[in-house]
């Protein structure tokens, strides 16, 4: 399946020429002939829902993004993906960045924004001449810079580099970073898209989001719904990962079965079962072999207590503990906890010593109602979206593996 991916090796991912040769910057073209409002519409049209993980109505978003009135205006390309697990952002900057520069060309030009940032994770600094180099040779050719294709419209893109923080990730905490401050979340209203990077609005959007766009203006919105499912349309990339024989990137059409999914990483590793999968990153939902006949649509795996989220799929064999799994996930949470807020930052140690506890059969009733109460509390209590999601995997862990949260001394299960 390919229609956000579809020059995926079709071309080297450098050439703009060869990006043009395959109908590059006709989305763009398409956008300008229909102007901003239309487009807009075209976008909410297609059901696009944001791919960083927040699932945010993107064509609403851009709508915002519109209505705000600033001296200045930003887009930010989330390209920070420090999700465990996610790696399809790197894949579509390294192969098809055209694409996503034409996606944050589109959407700047329908939101009113004349300037753009791409902030890109420390650790794909190998790919920081690839972006500024294709940054440079859309100026050169005229789609970027000022008055764009003869619109009037004009719009500069530049590079970020984060410092290797998870927390980055989120808009406000990528904006406070891009100030030159430590990357920690502000509180909310006013709003990033609101007051943003330096207080003025910003667009704060993930590249697959805005690869799609282009996509979508490209091949027409009718093609794009007709993928996936009347109330979940379109495709998703997911990087698959873990105990698989082909672990990669993979663009699938909403609908397909978690278990027809893992099959195109070609299955588990020395034919053993699965044990367990964990969706949508870190703070994604963990669910047993026996709900892989699930659906991968929005409503379907919230069904089940879990989010598309970035688009990652972790794959457990049998022989991994979960116990173990969630230990390493608390580890990540721990070390990348900003630790403004006490819910995330207390938090996410008492489940260190708690989940010991779980490992050493020596918790009682008492752990397990905390365990329960640090979760709720996490979930409602932290400043931003990394301490209110941290608790999914604990708590679907919770649900679909009780025998793992054995009381101490006996088998006795809450
Ligand atoms: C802790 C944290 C980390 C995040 N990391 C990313 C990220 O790496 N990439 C991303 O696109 N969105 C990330 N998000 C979501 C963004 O805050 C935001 O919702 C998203 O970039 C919006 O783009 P979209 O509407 O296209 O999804 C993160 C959110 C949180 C709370
Ligand atoms: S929830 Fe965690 S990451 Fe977010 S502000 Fe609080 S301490 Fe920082």
């Amino acid at each position: 399946m390919k229609f956000i991916t579809a020059n995926f090796d079709q071309y080297d991912g450098k050439d703009i020429q060869a990006y043009i040769g395959l109908d590059g910057f006709s989305g763009l073209k398409k956008a300008i002939e229909m102007g901003p409002l239309a487009t807009i519409e075209e976008v909410k049209e297609s059901g696009l829902q944001g791919r960083g993980g927040a699932e945010y109505p993107t064509g609403r978003k851009i709508e915002q993004a519109r209505i705000e009135k600033a001296e200045r205006k930003f887009v930010i390309c989330n390209a920070d993906e420090g999700e465990p697990g996610t790696f399809k952002d790197r894949e579509l900057i390294k192969k098809d960045i055209y694409q996503l520069i034409e996606g944050m060309i589109i959407v700047a030009y329908c939101a009113n924004a004349n300037e753009g940032v791409i902030y890109c994770r420390e650790e794909y600094d190998w790919m920081h001449e690839h972006i500024c180099t294709s940054i440079l040779k859309c100026k050169e050719m005229g789609y970027l810079g000022d008055n764009i294709l003869d619109t009037g419209f004009s719009f500069e893109i530049s590079l970020f580099s984060g410092a290797g923080s998870y927390v980055c990730g989120e808009g406000f905490a990528m904006c406070e970073s891009m100030e030159g401050k430590s990357g920690r979340p502000r509180s909310k209203p006013p709003y990033v898209k609101q007051e943003g990077y330096l207080n003025y609005p910003t667009l704060v959007i993930n590249v697959e989001t805005l690869s799609a766009i282009t996509a979508i203006m490209k091949f027409g919105t009718s093609n794009f719904t007709d993928l996936g499912t009347p109330d979940c349309p379109g495709t998703k990339v997911i990087s698959i990962s873990g105990k698989v024989n082909k672990p990669g990137v993979y663009e699938v059409p909403f609908g397909k079965t978690l278990e027809e999914i893992i099959a195109l990483a070609e299955g588990v590793k020395g034919d053993k079962r699965i044990g367990f999968v964990q969706i949508g990153g870190a703070s994604g939902g963990i669910l047993p072999e026996s709900a892989l006949k699930t659906q991968f649509t929005y409503r379907e795996l919230k069904s089940k207590q879990v989010s598309v989220g970035s688009g990652a799929i972790v794959v457990a064999d049998e022989d991994d503990n979960i116990l173990d799994y969630l230990e390493n996930v608390g580890q990540f949470f721990i070390h990348e906890s900003c630790g403004k807020c006490v819910p995330c930052r207390e938090g996410n140690r008492q489940l260190e010593i708690l989940l010991g506890k779980f490992k050493h059969k020596t918790a009682t009733i008492d752990d397990v109602k905390m365990y329960k109460d640090i979760l709720d509390m996490m979930s409602e209590a932290s400043l931003c979206g990394s301490g209110r999601t941290e608790p999914v995997p604990f708590k679907t862990a919770f649900t679909y593996f009780e025998d793992a949260f054995a009381l101490g001394g006996s088998h006795e299960i809450l």
